[in-house]
């Protein structure tokens, strides 16, 4: 049984104050995590040892980094490594965000890079994937899609690959309160697993974790959620409200 993940990444929001008070919220409210089931919060470096006390001692909950840099250490200013993420206990990050991608110049080849180091370290990456809409609109996304996977994922081993979450996430259906249909959703995390099965074989591809994400609410992520492929979600704003975000932990199936 894949893991099913309710990954909430708060981006660039929140004082700590304000983050202290959203996780405190959250913990004090029920909800149903289930053995193969995990919440993870992406939350600002200067919160992430806060996270991690936290939910310190609770079961499948995670705190995870946004971002990391290639290089092992050394002169570069500003950046911060998956040596130092993993010395404070982290053991996920977000890679390739599309915000990453296009204000930060992030490159499938970057991204194959921090991929490796994460995994040199032990650290899950979170590897977000997808199309802008003039992809969408001409039709072209799987391709898109498809050579993303492919300059970033695919020199992996197959067992390395077994480290990796998968997200999918249309940039067209971020902060846009435009969500793919869940049929849309599930016809490309179906795409997805294909093109894995495709290099690595369908019992390897059936076992990667891919999450949805693009205006992801209590709203809508039960049906969302109840893909065959879908296993989770990657949720903005919809994770920096306290009852938003136990409801979207509450939908994973
Ligand atoms: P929204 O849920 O705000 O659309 O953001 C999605 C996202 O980018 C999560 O990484």
């Amino acid at each position: 049984m894949r893991k099913q993940i309710a990954a909430a990444n708060w981006k660039m929001n929140l004082t700590l104050e304000q983050g202290e008070q959203l996780l405190d919220g959250i913990l004090s409210k029920p909800h149903s995590l289930k053995a193969d089931q995990q919440a993870v919060f992406a939350v600002p470096f200067p919160y992430l040892l806060m996270a991690q006390q936290k939910l310190a001692g609770k079961q499948n909950v995670f705190v995870a980094a946004q971002n990391c840099y290639s290089k092992k250490n050394g002169a570069y200013t500003g950046e911060v490594s998956v040596e130092m993420l993993q010395s404070i206990g982290i053991t996920y990050v977000v890679l390739g965000h599309s915000e990453r991608r296009e204000y930060f110049q992030e490159s499938n080849r970057l991204l194959a890079d921090k991929v490796n180091i994460c995994i040199d370290y032990s650290i899950t990456p979170i590897f977000c994937c997808g199309e802008p809409l003039e992809i969408r609109e001409a039709n072209t996304q799987n391709e898109y899609v498809a050579k993303q996977l492919e300059e970033s994922l695919y020199h992996l081993s197959a067992e390395q690959l077994q480290k990796i979450v998968i997200a999918y996430e249309p940039i067209w259906a971020i902060g846009t309160g435009k969500t793919a249909s869940s049929a849309q959703a599930q016809e490309m995390h179906a795409f997805i697993r294909t093109q894995l099965a495709g290099k690595y074989g369908a019992a390897i591809a059936d076992t990667i974790s891919i999450l949805y994400g693009g205006s992801v609410k209590a709203a809508n992520a039960v049906d969302i959620f109840s893909q065959a492929d879908v296993d989770g979600g990657l949720v903005g704003g919809a994770s920096l409200i306290v009852d938003e975000f136990v409801a979207i932990i509450n939908a994973l199936k």
